[in-house]
C-alpha cells in the first residue's frame, strides 16, 4: 500500500468549502513508476506495434505519459463507459457511451485504466475486447483499490496499490472537478462538504 512521507500535505488552492485534498502520490512518484511500467511492458512486446486504448476521461494524463515513455510503434483508441456520475459511489452498472474508432482485431492491445475498483468497468471491456479478437489483450492500471474488487478480473500490470479511500487528480475527478491535479489525492469532505456536490 502507498503511504508517502508527503501524504499528509493539503493542497489548498481552488478547493471549495468543505474539500480538502491530501497527496497520497507526488506526481514525481508517478513519473517514476511509469518508466518502470513502460519497461515491463516493453519487455512483454519488445517488437509489437502496441494499440493503448485508454477508458475515457480518468486515463487521459496517464495515458499520455505512459505513451511517451514506451518506445517503438504506438497508436491510441479510446472507449468512454459510464460508471460514477457525480459522486463517490459506484452505481454498478456500466453503459457503453463511446465505442472504438477501429478494429484491434489481430493487434497487441493495452488497456489503460486510471483506477480499478469494484473491477466491474474492466470485466465489461474485457469480454466486449475478447470478442473482438485481438492477438494480444493486456491491462494497465495506474491504481488498484484491491480490496474494493467485486469482479473476478486483475490487470497485468499495476502503478500502485491504493487504500479504500477516494482519490482525485492526475486524471481522476469528483464530479468532473480535480483532474487538473498534478499528485494523486485523496479527497476529504467536512460537514460543509459533500451534501453540495
Ligand atoms: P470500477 O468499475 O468500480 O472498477 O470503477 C472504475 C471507474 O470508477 C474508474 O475508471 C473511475 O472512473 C471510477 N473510480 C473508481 N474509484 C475512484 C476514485 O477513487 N476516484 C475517482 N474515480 C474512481
Amino acid at each position: 500500500m502507498v503511504q508517502h512521507p508527503k501524504a499528509r500535505s493539503i493542497v489548498r488552492r481552488g478547493l471549495r468549502t468543505g474539500e480538502s485534498v491530501r497527496v497520497l502520490i507526488p506526481h514525481s512518484r508517478v513519473g517514476t513508476r511509469l518508466k518502470q511500467l513502460a519497461k515491463e511492458i516493453r519487455r512483454e512486446f519488445p517488437k509489437d506495434p502496441l494499440h493503448l486504448i485508454g477508458v475515457l476521461k480518468g486515463c487521459v494524463l496517464f495515458l499520455a505519459d505512459l505513451a511517451r515513455e514506451l518506445g517503438g510503434e504506438v497508436s491510441f483508441d479510446f472507449m468512454a463507459v459510464s460508471s460514477y456520475g457525480k459522486g463517490t459511489d459506484s452505481t454498478g452498472e456500466v453503459k457503453l457511451v463511446k465505442d472504438l474508432d477501429v478494429s484491434i482485431e489481430g493487434k497487441t492491445i493495452i488497456v489503460v485504466e486510471d483506477i480499478l475498483d469494484t473491477g466491474l468497468t474492466l470485466k465489461y471491456l474485457l469480454r466486449l475486447f475478447e470478442e473482438k479478437k485481438p492477438k494480444h489483450l493486456r491491462v494497465v492500471v495506474l491504481l488498484d483499490k484491491i480490496d474494493r474488487r467485486i469482479a473476478d478480473v486483475r490487470a497485468d500490470y499495476v502503478g500502485f496499490t491504493i487504500p479504500n479511500e477516494f482519490v482525485v487528480g492526475y486524471g481522476l475527478d469528483f464530479a468532473e472537478r480535480y483532474r487538473n491535479l498534478a499528485d494523486v489525492c485523496v479527497l476529504q469532505f467536512d460537514s460543509r462538504g459533500k451534501a453540495k456536490s
